[in-house]
């Protein structure tokens, strides 16, 4: 039986732009730190659901490359909210044993917030259960620029030869490296574009999208998404014939 065709039913790694915090402030006619606030609530559910169901790995877009972009005080609010989150959240994670890893170019970052991410990582670094890793100052243009200029730097110091580039230890060198492609991608906020994220990972990723925003998303529509994923036949480029066959 050929594993990589199977659906397995239930996604091992999910992950999730959290978009529409401000349209769910907007709509309340509160002001848009409202609704990153209460997107950040709706994160501490999710984390938790996926850890009690078990689901290996979750990835959270959390800040664009682009999202610098935004007015001043709304780009330090998140940046406070960040920090803040880091400091009341990373105990509780630790004793559920979730392992907590950033991705991004974090030298962007005040150093403070810097000293917290590595001190989140190391603390949880031996822990077994849920691999969550948050994107942050992410971008999937940044990730494969990053890994071929690794990869560059290898073959000019002799470490490598160009010809052993190939698919496999690209892989190896983009972020994520340790927990591979996601099965399921998740985008809450109704719209339907990837905005940058995971452009390596997602080649073969189910894509499931709501229009639900995100501080409204739940464990229900978390269900759904999953319902979603295993009602998807896997195909990676074969007939479906083949696929249930080997299902069989
Ligand atoms: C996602 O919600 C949070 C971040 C990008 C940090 P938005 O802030 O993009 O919410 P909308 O899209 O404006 O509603
Ligand atoms: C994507 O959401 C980034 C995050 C959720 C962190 P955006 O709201 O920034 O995406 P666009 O700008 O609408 O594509
Ligand atoms: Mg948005």
């Amino acid at each position: 039986m050929n594993n990589s065709s199977v659906n397995e039913k239930e996604p091992k790694h999910i992950a999730i732009i959290m978009d529409g915090n401000g349209r769910w402030a907007r709509n309340k006619g509160r002001p848009r730190a409202s609704g990153h606030q209460a997107g950040f609530r709706t994160t501490r559910d999710i984390v938790e659901a996926c850890a009690r169901r078990r689901i290996e790995a979750l990835t959270l877009f959390a800040f664009s490359s682009e999202n610098w972009a935004r007015p001043a005080n709304e780009v330090g609010l998140l940046m406070d909210l960040f920090l803040r989150g880091l400091k009341s959240e990373v105990g509780k994670l630790h004793e559920n044993g979730v392992r907590i890893r950033f991705i991004g170019e974090r030298s962007a970052f005040s150093s403070k917030l810097q000293q917290e991410m590595m001190a989140a990582e190391d603390k949880t670094k031996a822990n077994s259960g849920l691999k969550l890793a948050i994107a942050v100052n992410y971008g999937g243009r940044w990730d494969i620029v990053s890994a071929a200029k690794t990869l560059a730097k290898k073959v000019k110091e002799g470490q490598i030869d160009v010809d052993d580039i190939n698919i496999e230890l690209f892989s190896q060198h983009v972020s994520l490296n340790d927990v591979g492609e996601p099965d399921l991608f998740i985008r809450t906020g109704g719209e339907m574009r990837i905005s940058n994220y995971l452009l390596w990972h997602l080649a073969y990723t189910e894509l499931y999208f709501t229009d639900v925003l995100y501080p409204d998303f739940n464990e229900q529509e978390l269900d759904n998404s999953i319902a979603f994923y295993s009602g998807r036949q896997r195909r990676f480029g074969k007939t479906g014939d083949q696929v249930s066959k080997t299902d069989a």
